[in-house]
Parts: C-alpha cells; sequence; structure tokens
C-alpha cells in the first residue's frame, strides 16, 4: 500500500497576501507536492495573479508550472480587487522586486487541470483558495472530471458565521456564484473551509516577523512585507483582529485540513449558492434532513463536507511550526 503522501497537488489562487502564506506552508510541508499553480483573478487581475505566483516561487528557488485562468466571473460583472486589503501589486505593495524567472505555461489553468487528471488519475487534490471560475471551466471541458480528481479542498463560503463581503457571503464565493455553485455541485469529494473556521485563526503579525527573522531569506522577508500591509487592513477594520494586531490566515486553513484533518470538526450536507439577488454569493447549506419544497435540495445534489470547528491555537501552531522548518533553498 503506498503512502498517501506526499500528496500532489495544483494551488488555484488569486494571490494574495493570505495565498502566500498557504503557498509557502505548502512549499514547506514535507506531505504536499505542489505540482501546478493555476492563477485567477480576485485580490488582484488575472495577470499579476500569474506574475505574483512565478515570483513567489522564485524567491523560493523552486520551478513550479504555472498557467494564466480565469480573468473575470462566469455571468457578473467583475468587481475592481481590494488593493486596500492585498496592495496594488497584490503583495503587499513591495518597493522593490527580484527579478523574477520562469514563464508561463502555455496552457490555460482549466486544460493544466484537466491535462494533469488525466495524467495522474486519482491522485490529484485541487486546494482552490480564490473565485473559482478554473475548477467550473475544468469541469466543462472535462465533464469525467469528477472521477479523476482525488480530493478538492476549497477557501471559501460561510455557513453560520457572518459574511466578509456582505452578512452572508464570502468573497471567493460572492465573487463568482455561478462558478461557485457548478463546483458544489459537481459530485466530486469536496471540503469547505469556510469563515466559519478561518475566522478563528488571527495569526499575529509577530508569528510573520519572527520567521523572517529566524530564515534570513528573501521569501520570509517579502511574506512579511506582505503581511504587515494586509495585517494594517485587518487590524483596523476588525476589532478582535485589532487586538492582536496581526490578519486572518483564511487560505492557509486549506492546506492545514489536508496536513492536520484532525484539528477540524466537519458537518456533511449538501451546499448551493445563490447567484442572484441581495444574497448573491451565500454558500446555503441543507443541515438537516427534512425534503424541503422548495427546488434545489433533490436528492442528485452531492455533499459536501464543511468545516465547522478548528482548534485555533493547535492550527496557528503547525502553521508556525510548519514556516519555521529548513525548507528554502537560495532564491533562483
Ligand atoms: O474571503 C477570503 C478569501 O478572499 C481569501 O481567499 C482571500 O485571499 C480572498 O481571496
Ligand atoms: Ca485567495
Amino acid at each position: 500500500m503506498t503512502s498517501s503522501f506526499p500528496r500532489k497537488v495544483i494551488f488555484d489562487t488569486d494571490p494574495g497576501v493570505d495565498d502566500a502564506m498557504a503557498l509557502y506552508y505548502a512549499l514547506a510541508h514535507p506531505d504536499i507536492d505542489v505540482v501546478g499553480i493555476t492563477t485567477t483573478f480576485g485580490n488582484v487581475h488575472v495577470e499579476q495573479a500569474a506574475i505574483n505566483a512565478l515570483y513567489l516561487c522564485t524567491l523560493t528557488g523552486r520551478a513550479i508550472p504555472v498557467t494564466l485562468g480565469a480573468s473575470q466571473p462566469m455571468v457578473k460583472t467583475a468587481e475592481a480587487p481590494p488593493t486596500y486589503i492585498h496592495g496594488v501589486d497584490g503583495l503587499g505593495n513591495l518597493p522593490r522586486r527580484v527579478d523574477a524567472t520562469g514563464q508561463l505555461d502555455t496552457r490555460s489553468s482549466a486544460q493544466f487541470m484537466v491535462d494533469m487528471a488525466r495524467q495522474y488519475p486519482g491522485q490529484i487534490t485541487l486546494v482552490a483558495v480564490g473565485p473559482l471560475g478554473n475548477l467550473a471551466a475544468a469541469l466543462a471541458l472535462a465533464p469525467e472530471l469528477p472521477t479523476l480528481v482525488r480530493e478538492v479542498i476549497l477557501m471559501g463560503g460561510t455557513v453560520l458565521e457572518a459574511g466578509n463581503v456582505s452578512p452572508v457571503a464570502e468573497a471567493n464565493i460572492w465573487n463568482d456564484p455561478h462558478a461557485a455553485d457548478v463546483v458544489f455541485t459537481a459530485g466530486w469529494p469536496l471540503i469547505m473551509v469556510g469563515l466559519d473556521v478561518t475566522h478563528q485563526v488571527i495569526l499575529p503579525l509577530a508569528l510573520f516577523k519572527s520567521i523572517a527573522e529566524h530564515h534570513q531569506h528573501v521569501a520570509t522577508d517579502t511574506l512579511y512585507h506582505a503581511v504587515d500591509f494586509y495585517s494594517a487592513f485587518y487590524s483596523q477594520h476588525d476589532q478582535i483582529v485589532g487586538q492582536v494586531h496581526g490578519c486572518y490566515g483564511h487560505d492557509v486553513l486549506a492546506f492545514v485540513v489536508l496536513t492536520n484533518p484532525e484539528l477540524f470538526t466537519l458537518q456533511t450536507g449538501r451546499v448551493r449558492v445563490a447567484t442572484e439577488g441581495l444574497a448573491q454569493g451565500q454558500t446555503i447549506m441543507r443541515r438537516k434532513d427534512i425534503s424541503y419544497p422548495q427546488h434545489g435540495w433533490h436528492e442528485e445534489i452531492p455533499h459536501t463536507q464543511v468545516c465547522l470547528k478548528v482548534q485555533a491555537n493547535a492550527c496557528k501552531d503547525v502553521i508556525k511550526t510548519t514556516l519555521m522548518r529548513n525548507w528554502l533553498r537560495p532564491s533562483a
């Protein structure tokens, strides 16, 4: 019986500061093998997301395929990127950048996902931490994809916790609700890591300062700069986070649930996404076994495993321990 680790992962991302934290967590962790980075619009325009993905890999001395993906939502009009949270450049407005190496893989993000799933049937885990247009496009390219992919883990949505872009909607889902509903009803093994758990894990800026001081490396220096900018937003706008002077780790938890599932409490149920109107972007979960007259909750809709609780302190410890590992090489 071969070990199920390291897990081959395609990281679908809109870097983005917490996306950068998540990427570095994945590169640092021995149980994760990032075989590709597929980019999407969201925190930045998709072109900047791809530039940032290549840049973050360059800093760590790794050459990982990076692709350009969805530039706008499937149906709704794209919102302006939240430059006030992640910076205009998506990484906290870095004062300078070293010359990035590497060229984009010429395939679209969706085609890359399909090719890899066909090349490694049953082995690829999609970890998606941005709007879900690439996954929806991959499903359109290959309807058999849910039978080829090992698992999908997405950072997005919220069930019991208030939203962060409306009282009921989380940003990734809200940015492309039609794509999200396609993903939640595709029938693949799916774990939702939403605000119900990511709002429990506040990462102090001081943690990233200590990681940078420990490594003395351009990659962790860059991450610290980015988190400093990102933390300023959360500390000014969120009273709870402001007490710590830190930020929500959001995307990192999509990898922590992969490496340390024992820290999470999950409930399985059908999840659908409101695509129009005041509640657009809401992830609605059928949590009671009731046969509803309202259309959309019929038996054929697949189930999602939703993270509802997390051992927050243990999660923070795992993030710190992992990023403190000896994982960095001389930057390229
Ligand atoms: O709501 C948080 C999510 O939106 C995270 O993925 C963050 O990077 C932004 O994309
Ligand atoms: Ca993200």
